[in-house]
């Protein structure tokens, strides 16, 4: 089976093309000029073409908490948001910290319409399962309470962990960027560390300071950045996910950061939690976000706030090359064909009722974007056309290391 995509607006090294992509066997085969014959055609019709953004941060849910979301919805919201691979977290029910619970949310995957791939949690006592664990991300590590209890707050464990993993991902909240960047340093550690959702000015400097800075890449979340702690007054529980959001100032702090690429990738810290729990007086933290990741920044970009390149750097190569993901995140011929057809010109309300998260809410319901996606293609296959959703399975994503 064989796939032309034809006029497709493309940015090469920042310079824009209009170009032909020919798909074969779910590969990127060719980006030319010249009218290959294909089994099938799509007009792009001079819309811009990016690479399916790779979202290293989301939580589907899957084992346990699949009321909440599980493997076939969230990919479905995140087809729509553009979103051709996941990551996804460990704090499940049970959570992914054993190989038996790893092997089996590789089965309960196996549903999903995005690539997909996998964290595994670090706890006090599971060195030697961090050890054993095959074809994963990297390694999560929470220093502080969150969903599911993983916390693991002893430095010598810590220390441990650090040794171990060749990639930690680290719950940055609170302390956690000083403590970590200061048993890296004081143990002489080598391995790299990914700092998630670095919210503040205070801990994207202190992540990256000059004597750790080949060691440690950071991400921001879209919310951090469309968002600040104002939001809070107006949506409450809504807007309440870990790390809180922060002051007006650190908000544009994270803009700086893009702008000077001290951030390396956004990520959406998709956290879907329903409507009925956010409003019990005991709301659980996080909010849903695979679906708006890409709108928002569109929607940026159409304001001047950032650019395409920039948008596939921080969504689609960066987090590739930080988590060694094969074959992704490029478009580029021998890369698979993941990638996302979008129209910059398409303005749109969120709506909840539109959304294809199991939760049903956005913190951006009722917000106008300009720009969206239109199709989604994973592998070769498309799997979102025009608000159309085909169920085609994915597949688990391979790392090179
Ligand atoms: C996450 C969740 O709900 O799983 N919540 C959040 O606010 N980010 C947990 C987490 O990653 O801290
Ligand atoms: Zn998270």
């Amino acid at each position: 089976m064989s796939l032309l995509l034809k006029n497709c607006r493309l940015c090469i090294k920042d310079k824009v093309f209009v170009k032909n992509i020919l798909i074969r066997k779910g590969k990127i085969a060719k980006i030319t000029g010249k009218e290959p014959k294909a089994d099938k055609v799509i007009d792009a019709r001079n819309n811009f073409v990016l690479p399916g953004l790779i979202d290293a941060h989301v939580h589907f849910r899957e084992p346990g908490l699949t009321h909440k979301e599980d493997f076939l919805t969230g990919s479905m919201a995140a087809a729509k948001g553009g979103v051709t691979t996941i990551l996804d977290m460990p704090n499940t029910l049970p959570p992914t910290i054993t190989i038996a619970a790893l092997e089996e949310k590789r089965k309960l995957a196996a549903k999903s319409i995005v690539n997909y791939g996998f964290h595994f949690g670090a706890t006090q006592d599971n060195l030697e399962d961090i050890r054993k664990a095959k074809n994963i991300a990297a390694v999560k590590l929470y220093m502080d309470y969150t969903t599911g209890d993983l916390k693991v707050s002893d430095f010598e464990v810590i220390k441990d962990i650090l040794k171990t993993s060749k990639l930690t991902v680290i719950h940055a909240e609170d302390g956690s960027v000083k403590n970590v960047v200061d048993i890296l340093t004081k143990n002489k550690i080598k391995n790299r560390v990914h700092f998630a959702h670095v919210s503040s000015q205070k801990e994207l400097n202190y992540a990256k300071q000059n004597k750790i800075k080949n060691q440690v890449t950071v991400e921001v979340t879209p919310h951090h950045l469309f968002m600040n702690q104002n939001d809070i007054q107006t949506l409450g529980a809504f807007a309440e996910m870990k790390p809180r959001l922060k002051t007006e100032h650190d908000q544009k702090a994270l803009w700086l950061g893009i702008k000077n690429e001290t951030v390396d990738i956004i990520a959406s810290d998709h956290a879907p939690h329903l409507k009925e729990e956010k409003e019990q007086a005991n709301y659980p933290f996080g909010i849903p976000g695979v679906e708006t990741t890409l709108p928002l920044l569109l929607d940026a970009f159409n304001k001047n706030i950032i650019t395409l390149p920039q948008i596939t750097k921080l969504c689609c190569e960066n987090p590739a090359k930080i988590f060694r993901i094969k074959n992704k995140g490029f478009l580029k011929e021998g890369c698979d064909a993941d990638l996302v057809i979008v129209d910059l010109y398409k303005r749109q309300a969120v709506r909840n009722d539109d959304l294809l998260t199991k939760c049903k809410w956005s913190p951006y319901d009722g917000k106008i974007l300009k720009g969206w996606a239109v199709m989604t293609i994973v592998n070769g296959n498309v799997v979102y056309d025009n608000e159309e959703l085909l169920d085609l399975k994915a597949k688990e994503v391979q790392y090179g290391r």
